[in-house]
């Protein structure tokens, strides 16, 4: 079903997918534009099309198809360095950025050298990406960011010299908060700035009046993918705060960061068949301590030994999550830092779907469960003994839930799978489990990495 307007949002922590969903749905449903409108080089989406990974992480997943317009909206965060960085990594990939079309907002904030430090000292007690997120939206609320407009000019050229003295002026200022407060070492500001003109050159191409295209797109009929990053439970108001990230990442994010009241009509929760998270916060249905996984797993884990996976299946949950850490290939694609795994948690993911108005399902990574001989859905939470089925949002409380769990029968491995029918009985069970909860159907299954290991319904 093609709607004109449709957003894609992570249903958990972030991580569910969504990078194959866009991918998916621009090549399955012909969408015509694809818009980033929160976060930055934070997010991490791998594309896999045919036998090449894609590794994404700031420009929109439409970038690798050719017809597709794509926009990086006035909500979004760049880094420059980055931005020529990942571009510079897709053509060694074979992709010829030269084709690639892309808008990005004047509007939207730069991320620059002191927002990445003040990160490295500010962000690791809610164990941020370090790429300078928090401190970069945090300037733009205190209204001292400079932004993609002050780098290019409205011509697309660089301008040198009145962004060096924009940057001179606030690299002082910054400078001093990252040694006399911090205990940072002087930053090299001429050296980032050089690169940072640079990479500009590289970015000048491609910035417009990205707000007034999308609109003018929108008036001819264009269809239109709003791309969330992160997840519903990072988003800053809704997330399990202070573990959260910077920005808004549902449909109001979509409305502020795209800076046009282009509202979707079917909104995508991305759910991945289990639950990760990356990072410090609350985790209910968490199997393992994260802490000791933080100690432990300092390398992926390759596949766990017969003994291993008896321990799991016997109730080991320190086993039982890195299993799925290891099938599921659970390391951060922006970090590396093994992600914390659990079962299904369906409240926080009811949590999602009723803030941000989300219509559907996309289920991910199904494949990854199979061959247990149990699997289990977080159906409730136990607050100091009184079942609730909603999110707290006291962190105090949030962090007492246990989760109550309703069991699963588990499901055979299958060779391959195109269809509803296909799918083993239990496989089916657990779908329509997770639908009946949820109150919204399932209407993509994503069953392998690849686009053609996934199954859309009517
Ligand atoms: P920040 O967005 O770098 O400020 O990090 C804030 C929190 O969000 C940390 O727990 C990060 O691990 C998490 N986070 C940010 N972006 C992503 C993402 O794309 N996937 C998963 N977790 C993320």
């Amino acid at each position: 079903m093609t709607v004109q307007v449709t957003q894609i949002v992570g249903g958990q922590w972030g991580d569910e997918g969504k990078g194959k969903i866009v991918d998916l749905l621009v090549k399955e449903e012909r969408y015509g534009v694809v818009v980033r409108y929160n976060g930055g080089n934070n997010a991490g989406h791998t594309v896999v099309v045919g036998d090449k990974k894609y590794p994404l992480h700031l420009l929109p997943s439409g970038v690798l198809h050719p017809h597709v317009k794509n926009v990086l909206a006035a909500g979004v965060v760049i880094d420059p360095i980055w931005f020529a960085k990942e571009l510079a990594g897709l053509a060694q990939r074979g992709i010829d950025t030269t084709k690639i079309s892309l808008l990005i907002s004047e509007r939207a904030h730069l991320i620059l050298p002191w927002h990445r430090l003040l990160d490295g000292v500010q962000g690791g007690k809610i164990g941020t990406t370090g790429k300078g997120i928090g401190p970069c939206y945090s300037d733009r609320a205190l209204r001292v960011g400079l932004r993609v407009g002050d780098l290019i000019d409205r011509k697309g050229r660089v301008d040198v010299e009145g962004f060096s003295r924009k940057f001179h002026h606030l690299a002082r200022e910054k400078g001093r908060v990252l040694t006399e407060i911090y205990g940072c070492e002087a930053m090299e500001t001429e050296k980032e700035l050089a690169e940072i003109l640079k990479c500009a050159e590289k970015m000048a191409p491609y910035v417009g009046r990205a707000e007034e295209n999308l609109s003018n797109w929108y008036e001819e009929g264009e269809t239109i993918l709003y791309e969330g990053a992160q997840g519903s439970l990072l988003d800053c108001d809704w997330g399990s705060y202070p573990f959260v990230t910077s920005s808004s990442v549902g449909l109001s994010g979509a409305l502020a960061g795209a800076g046009r009241d282009i509202s979707p009509e079917r909104r995508i929760a991305i759910v991945k068949a289990y639950t990760t998270r990356v990072g410090e916060g609350p985790f209910v249905s968490e199997l393992g301590d994260y802490q000791r996984v933080k100690k432990e797993e300092t390398e992926p884990i390759s596949d766990l030994t017969q003994e291993e996976r008896r321990s799991a299946i016997e109730g080991d949950d320190l086993w039982m999550g890195r299993w799925l850490r290891s099938v599921g290939c659970e390391y951060g694609t922006t970090t590396g830092r093994p992600r914390r795994c659990g079962w299904l948690d369906l409240v926080a993911v009811k949590h999602a779907v009723s803030c941000f108005g989300l219509t559907e399902i996309a289920l991910t990574k199904l494949d990854v469960l199979v061959d247990l001989p149990k699997l289990y859905l977080c159906v409730a939470y136990d607050l100091e003994g009184e079942r609730i089925e909603h999110v707290p949002s006291r962190l105090e409380d949030l962090e007492k839930c246990k989760p109550i769990y309703e069991e699963c029968s588990g499901f055979e491995a299958w060779k391959e799978v195109s269809s509803w029918e296909e799918l083993p009985a239990k496989a089916k069970d657990y779908l329509q489990k997770i639908e009946a909860y949820l109150e919204i159907p399932v209407k993509i299954l994503s069953v392998g990495p690849k686009r053609s290991e996934s199954i859309l319904f009517d």
